[in-house]
């Protein structure tokens, strides 16, 4: 890879004299779901595959952007003095968003930059290239130009940008996922005060495998800050009654007894998600160190079948990849992972059934969808580097 975008810079710019190789990873989360921007926790690890940039400072204020990955486009340019979102600007939003954001802190860019970006997430998975490329983007810019940021600086920059110039109102896990991923360790994140533990994900026997559904659909951005909203306002209503900061800070029990304070059916139904995937996801990360895979597997499931019926961030062709998946005799737990609305399944599926596992799930989604569907046996990788 490094010497695909080394070559590629050098053919678009004329010359990698003096250029720089980054990357940063994709992630994949295993549970606790739509839970990091209700206080709770979640259990997301990074992967191998990620975006790569090759950089180059500029003597002036140029930006020019390239992107193997939308090479049709050509070179996008921009200036450091045009760093406001639009559409135009297309993919380059977001390397764009977190210039801006260092800017807000304090930390202006002094001069521009060439870029060359080669990503090997796929499009609209929902493995976080979005939230790759804000961590990649801030790893290079402190690494260039000697910012005084950490990597949990880097997610939360990355997480703001999103916020703040993107227009997508995500919370924290996939920006930290990337800026802070171990090899062979999944991060238990508290999203209420971004304490963390790593905990090692190496299976005994058993892979984890990512199923793309290869669909996408354009409700992604607009129910997911609408899910959110509707939290908040659960928050509120159950505020009256209880104290609380987070519906991360609910035990099942304590949400069953406040509960009538929510005056909507729906919102109800979202924060009873809220709480009980943040209660799963706890639950999980202590099955897992008890070796208990059967049960992180059920917590899973459930995990599943909470973001379908209560949620409502599935959709039928995600539903019948978790339906197949869970018939298939060697799969521990699978569920839809990431935002929702597509993008893909993350199964733990037994070492000797996993080739069973991809040819029964692809004929049946073939079969009920009409679709092909991909799998990618994962490898958990470490955080953004310098190549
Ligand atoms: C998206 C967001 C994350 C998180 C997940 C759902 O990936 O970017 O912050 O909310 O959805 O768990």
């Amino acid at each position: 890879m490094k010497e695909t975008v080394l070559r590629k810079f050098a053919e678009i710019y004329g010359s990698a004299e003096g250029v720089n190789v980054y990357f940063a990873p994709g992630r994949v989360n295993m549970i606790g779901e739509h839970t990091d921007y209700n206080g709770g926790h979640v259990f997301p690890c990074a992967l191998t595959i990620g975006t790569y940039a090759a950089v180059k400072k500029r003597t002036d204020n140029k930006l020019r952007f390239y992107s193997m990955n939308f090479e049709s486009l050509g070179v996008i340019e921009s200036s450091l003095d045009e760093l406001t979102p639009s559409d135009q600007a297309g993919w380059t939003n977001y390397p764009k968003g977190v210039m801006w954001a260092f800017a807000e802190r304090g930390m202006k860019m002094d001069c521009g930059l060439d870029i060359v970006l080669n990503g090997n997430i796929p499009n609209g998975s929902g493995l976080s290239s979005s939230a790759s490329l804000e961590v990649l983007t801030g790893f290079y810019l402190r690494d260039l130009y000697g910012f005084e940021v950490t990597n949990i600086d880097l997610a939360k920059i990355g997480q703001y940008s999103e916020n703040n110039f993107n227009g997508m109102n995500c919370g924290i896990m996939d920006q930290f996922a990337s800026a802070m991923g171990k090899k062979d360790n999944a991060i238990f994140l508290d999203t209420a005060d971004l304490s963390y533990q790593y905990a090692p994900l190496v299976l005994d026997g058993a892979k984890i495998v990512v199923t793309n559904s290869n669909v996408k659909h354009s409700l992604v951005n607009s129910e997911y800050n609408v899910r959110r909203s509707e939290c908040e306002k659960a928050l509120e209503e159950l505020q009256a009654v209880v104290e609380i900061k987070g519906l991360g800070d609910l035990s099942e029990e304590q949400f069953e007894a406040n509960k009538a304070a929510i005056k909507d059916e729906v919102r109800a139904k979202r924060a009873k998600h809220a709480v009980y995937e943040n209660q799963r996801t706890i639950r999980a990360v202590e099955a897992l160190k008890n070796n208990n895979l059967k049960l992180f597997g059920e917590l899973m499931n459930a995990s599943h079948v909470s973001l379908r019926d209560d949620y409502q961030v599935s959709c039928d062709e995600i539903d019948v990849l978790a339906e197949e998946a869970w018939k298939v005799d060697g799969v521990i737990g699978s569920r839809i992972t990431g935002g929702g609305f597509g993008g893909c399944t993350v199964s733990i599926v037994k070492d000797e059934a996993v080739e069973q596992f991809k040819v029964k799930v692809g004929a049946a989604y073939k079969e009920r969808v009409g679709k092909t569907a991909d799998f990618y046996v994962v490898e958990i990788g470490d955080g953004p580097r310098k190549m």
